[in-house]
């Protein structure tokens, strides 16, 4: 058999043993971790010139690369050689951050740039194993680490990681990563949002050191049926996986508990137990819990509660709740651009509750980790949201494949959260045969991953039959969810604000329903009269009249206003007004307050 293709088989073998990312590692805050936050190299590369040959065929598919290919961080040998790039010589970029907000020739930019990281590693008494973490990069990410592939994630908005414990050295180590943030038609999100296309390693980055066999992951919750029980799984990875001991702990549940795992390195276990203190809004309990092997642990801190529905009410810990909320985008508050730090999600959830809200929904994608966990410590409830944004490629494989993995990598990352109580499969998306093949499947795949929580999505409404004056939701995924949730806009893109008061809502699902979205937009400090549009008059008088026609639907069991923050959209150019904003946040990008702020604060006040 020719060498060529004995290579071209080995070669494929190990890509794709590579380019399958492992397995999330859970917990990450609380493990032994190095930062590679801080400045990184960078080089623009709209054509992927580092990536192709002149060909068009990906240097990382080439036997031999050469010099062309950018992640090899080639230098010259000789004065002889030719490299047509060098990292050592470009500017920094800081890590995490979008690019877009950092560098203002990429404000719009939407292509390729690749990062590299230099760093030494000193592992001569550490006999364990090394990760790299990605906590999410935006959209494509090829990562190579010492000029070999660590593989591929796609996708925006979710954690992922690549063991180098084979490959890294003590000195001279270099991490290559290309970034790619094009929109793509099958992609997921897909070519059109309402959102900023912000691109790059917008979260943080970091080493992560394991033992040899160490704690990949666990999930731990109170059983859905039995407030009483506390169940779980743990799955080592590791040479020593299998007939492991473990032991759990929880200390002030006075519970400790050894186990065994199986031959896969598996062990599921119920801890049955009186006085558990259930995670509330008004008393978010969190329990240290803890792990250990014989040569790893770790602890977290998680809420035990429960969380179902009722007929049209919702029951936390078997109490109906009414969800007092509002859509969050994440841009931070403090400097502009994709927010990603503890402060970021400080401050948003911080003025959340200013408003007076116990629930936030975190649109249209997940958010960074940090916001679900301060959600646990502060006791706000939360939504969780996949990018399957408005007209999704609903025939394609790759892109159902691409939204499921999209949303497992979201509830391995968050499936211990108290604060997370529904996952949404989707927003505003258009009624057709295979959108609703593509969401069941989704709503069966999330069930079976996650049986603890609530289902969802945000659906539009309709005119009940041919009535002007009556609405409903016509829509085969409402038989799906476990919670029916829907966006309308009365009195925005439907008319006029008086117009809520002559509309009545005909809702005929047994279920929850909670508004996802409404809104209106308005300039912070420009005043007028209330029916002059893009005042702040107009927007006050807009939610007036919204959260009345609300108040009056039965089945409602609360809302979450479009939108916190005044946020960037390149689909919002109206001069003076928009130029580049969408202005429906009831706080403006620089943090001042619109008047229907405190219209919906006295609500909230005033609704038990
Ligand atoms: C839609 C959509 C949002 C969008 C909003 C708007 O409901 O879900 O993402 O920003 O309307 O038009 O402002």
């Amino acid at each position: 058999m020719k060498k060529s293709v004995i290579f071209t088989f080995f070669f494929t073998l190990i890509t794709l043993q590579l380019l399958a990312q492992n397995e999330l590692i859970a917990n990450i805050y609380q493990r032994n971790t190095i930062s590679l936050d801080g400045s990184w190299k960078y080089i623009i590369d709209p054509y992927e010139n580092g990536y192709y040959n002149y060909r068009y065929q990906p240097f990382d598919q080439q036997e031999s690369p050469g010099n062309g290919a950018f992640f090899n961080n080639a230098k010259p040998k000789s004065p002889a050689d030719l490299v047509e790039y060098d990292f050592d010589q470009m500017n920094d970029i800081q890590v995490p951050g979008d690019w877009n907000s950092q560098k203002k020739e990429l404000l719009y930019y939407e292509g390729t740039v690749w990062y590299k990281k230099s760093f030494d590693y000193s592992k001569s008494e550490k006999n364990g194993r090394l990760f790299v973490y990605f906590e999410a990069s935006n959209y494509k990410t090829e990562v190579y680490f010492n000029g070999k592939k660590l593989g591929t994630h796609i996708g925006g908005f979710t954690p992922f990681n690549f063991e180098i414990t084979e490959l890294v050295k003590e000195e001279d180590n270099f991490l290559v990563v290309k970034v790619d943030n094009k929109r793509l038609k099958e992609g997921i999100p897909t070519l059109n949002t309402d959102w900023w296309n912000y691109g790059g390693l917008t979260r943080e980055v970091r080493l992560v050191e394991t033992a040899k066999t160490f704690i990949q992951d666990y999930f731990i919750q109170i059983d859905p049926n039995d407030a009483e029980k506390i169940t779980g799984s743990i799955n080592l990875n590791g040479p020593n996986s299998n007939n492991q001991s473990v032991e759990i702990k929880i200390p002030n549940l006075g519970i400790t508990k050894k186990l065994k795992t199986d031959q896969k390195g598996q062990v599921d276990f119920t801890i049955t137990t009186k006085n558990i203190t259930y995670w509330s809004i008004e008393n978010p309990y969190l329990y240290d819990v803890s792990i250990q092997t014989q040569e790893d642990q770790t602890t977290d801190q998680i809420g035990f509660r429960t969380i179902r529905t009722e007929g049209s009410k919702i029951l936390l810990n078997n109490k109906p709740i009414y969800l007092k909320g509002i859509s969050i985008h994440e841009e931070s508050p403090l400097k502009g651009g994709r927010g990603h730090s503890k402060e970021d999600a400080e401050k948003l959830l911080t003025w959340a509750q200013e408003l007076g809200c116990n629930y936030v929904r975190l649109a249209h994608y997940p958010h960074n980790e940090h916001m679900v966990r301060l959600a646990d410590q502060k006791g706000i409830l939360v939504w969780e949201e996949n990018p399957v944004y408005w007209t999704i490629s609903w025939e394609n494989q790759n892109t159902y494949e691409n939204a499921e993995n999209q949303l497992a990598e979201l509830i391995a990352r968050d499936k211990n959260r108290a604060s997370v109580i529904i996952w949404s499969m989707a927003n505003e998306t258009p009624n057709s045969p295979a959108r609703n093949i593509f969401l069941k499947k989704l709503a069966k795949y999330t069930r079976d991953k996650d049986p603890t929580r609530l289902i969802s999505a945000a659906l539009e409404q309709k005119s009940y039959k041919d009535s002007k004056t009556i609405r409903t939701i016509d829509d085969p995924f409402a038989e799906v969810v476990d919670v029916l949730s829907f966006n309308q806009y009365i009195g925005w893109y439907d008319g006029l604000p008086e117009k809520c008061e002559t509309i009545t809502w005909k809702i005929e699902q047994d279920k929850p329903v909670l508004i996802s979205e409404f809104g209106a937009g308005a300039k912070h400090g420009l005043h007028g009269d209330k029916n002059a549009r893009w005042t702040e008059e107009f927007q006050e008088d807009l939610y007036i009249k919204t959260i009345a026609m609300i108040d009056k639907i039965e089945k409602v069991q609360g809302f979450s206003p479009w939108i916190l923050v005044d946020f960037r959209s390149p689909r919002r150019v109206l001069p003076q007004i928009q130029d580049g904003w969408n202005r429906k946040g009831l706080i403006a990008e620089d943090g001042q307050r619109k008047k229907a702020f405190f219209i919906l604060q006295k609500f909230y006040e005033w609704k038990k």
